[in-house]
């Protein structure tokens, strides 16, 4: 039992105790996050004469060695240390001696374990980001290449008026654009530097906290030192952001599960993103999409974890907040798993455009339309709602679609109808025709494909 507090302790701690208390098995996940605060927490000592160049190079270079150690698999993280600070503080007084006894001047774990988590938070904001623009990209590909893919909108699952592929998929673009943006807000709002705090009330020394702000690539320091050891809102912001993500992931995936079963066949999944069953030998099964909706809950899960780790605790630190840690960590993991299977499913997804486009021409999306047509020759729009219910009664009862109807049937239950009636109702025309802005016809379509194409082509800017 490897710990940095011996000295006031007059007997060794319950192994249980230890066991429950110490957190090496998971928090050895940000071991780089804690080497590179610790290399810019020596640097501000040294720069502020803390600490002598002699011995910021030395702990410098022993903890470099201690990270490529890691990396290469020399050196294992083991569990005989509390926590990942013990493991590497105590590595580094092993390595280089006293002089590594000093590189914990002027800071607690407290504030440590605060830049860690904020260090390793950092990064996986970006990797998201990443991993959020390549599914937009893919997208974006998807809504130019199917702007004349007709297919059925819905509302409660039934089907309610056409629209294009590209303008279902749209739907889904606008979602992950704010999702992105969201993700950009908490990471400029969390990037401050909280080292320096020390255990809650700052330090006697003379620390540059500026200046290790910098070093660490933050927009500033964090202004309040009980704030800095306690604040885990960036956390809570990140986890419902990407229960968000997760809940438009997962609304997709239902989707792509209906549309790829054997009713629908509007797409088919790739093999390498299907799976089998070991009894029935017909089966091709969705599990990425069904995964992807299960997994929806564990994301969740972590949001409400924190949320409630959190609601009962006094400043400054308490111990409960290591339960940060866990929950968060799958969150990352199982949200940047999503999102690259997600974009792969559907970048290698085959369409039935056939399909799609026979699915809208039954089922009466076009009735809406009908309706206009009568009002827009004079009929007003309640008695034309009630006709066109009395045309979907009639082809129901002959099991036709409203375009199937010949002029004298028309006529014999309106004769406000004449043969542009055909026209009206056609399936490219009642797409076409609609065309303010964020509608599914071309003109709007080109418009909204055209926006996103420059917020694409901008994001570094
Ligand atoms: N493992 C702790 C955590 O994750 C590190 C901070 C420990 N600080 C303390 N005073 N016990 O929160």
């Amino acid at each position: 039992m490897a710990q940095l507090w011996g000295g006031r302790f007059t007997k060794e701690t319950d192994k249980l105790v230890y066991n429950f208390n110490a957190s090496i098995s998971f928090d050895r996940k940000f071991y780089k996050q804690d080497i590179q605060g610790s290399k810019a927490h020596v640097a501000m000592l040294a720069a502020t004469g803390i600490l002598t160049e002699d011995e910021k190079n030395k702990i410098s270079e022993g903890l470099d060695g201690i990270l490529a150690d890691v990396e290469t698999g020399r050196l294992a993280i083991t569990e005989e240390y509390e926590d990942i600070h013990s493991f590497v503080e105590a590595n580094l007084i092993d390595r280089i001696g006293d002089a590594g006894k000093k590189l914990h001047t002027g800071r607690s774990r407290n504030d440590q374990v605060a830049l860690d988590m904020r260090l390793y938070v950092r990064d996986e904001l970006t990797c998201v980001k990443e991993l959020i623009i390549a599914l937009l990209k893919q997208l974006h590909k998807l809504m130019k290449e199917n702007t004349e893919t007709y297919m059925p909108g819905f509302t409660h699952l039934q089907k309610a008026q056409p629209v294009t592929f590209a303008h279902h998929i749209g739907a889904y673009m606008e979602m992950f654009k704010r999702d992105l943006s969201r993700i950009h807000d908490i990471y400029e709002r969390m990037n401050y530097c909280p080292l320096g705090a020390g255990a809650l009330a700052g330090t006697t020394y003379p620390l540059d906290r500026e200046l290790t702000a910098s070093l660490l690539n933050f927009k500033g320091t964090t202004l309040n030192s009980m704030d800095s050891v306690s604040d885990r809102d960036y956390v809570i912001e990140m986890l419902s952001a990407f229960s968000t993500i997760m809940m438009h992931l997962s609304r997709f995936s239902e989707e792509i599960i209906i549309w790829n079963s054997n009713e629908y066949q509007f797409v088919e999944l790739d093999d390498a993103y299907s799976t089998g069953s070991s009894i029935m030998p017909q089966k091709k099964n969705p599990d990425i999409a069904e995964l992807v909706r299960g997994k929806t809950g564990r994301v969740y899960g972590a949001l409400m974890s924190i949320l409630t780790t959190m609601k009962g605790i006094p400043l400054a630190y308490n111990k409960d907040m290591q339960e940060d840690k866990e929950l968060t960590f799958d969150a990352i993991d199982t949200v940047k798993g999503c999102l690259a299977l997600f974009t792969g499913m559907i970048s290698t997804m085959k369409l039935n455009k056939a399909v799609m486009e026979k699915s809208a021409k039954n089922g009466f999306t076009n009735a809406t339309d009908a309706a206009d047509y009568l009002v827009n020759h004079g009929v007003p729009f309640r008695d034309a709602h009630g006709i066109v219910g009395q045309l979907v009664l009639y082809c129901i009862d002959k099991n036709i679609s409203l375009d199937e109807m010949s002029m004298e049937e028309y006529k014999s239950i309106s004769p406000v109808f004449e043969e542009d009636i055909y026209e009206a109702i056609s399936l490219t025309e009642c797409v076409n025709k609609r065309n303010t802005i964020g509608a599914p016809g071309p003109l709007s379509m080109e418009q909204i494909i055209n926006i996103n194409e420059d917020f694409l082509n901008n994001l570094d800017k």
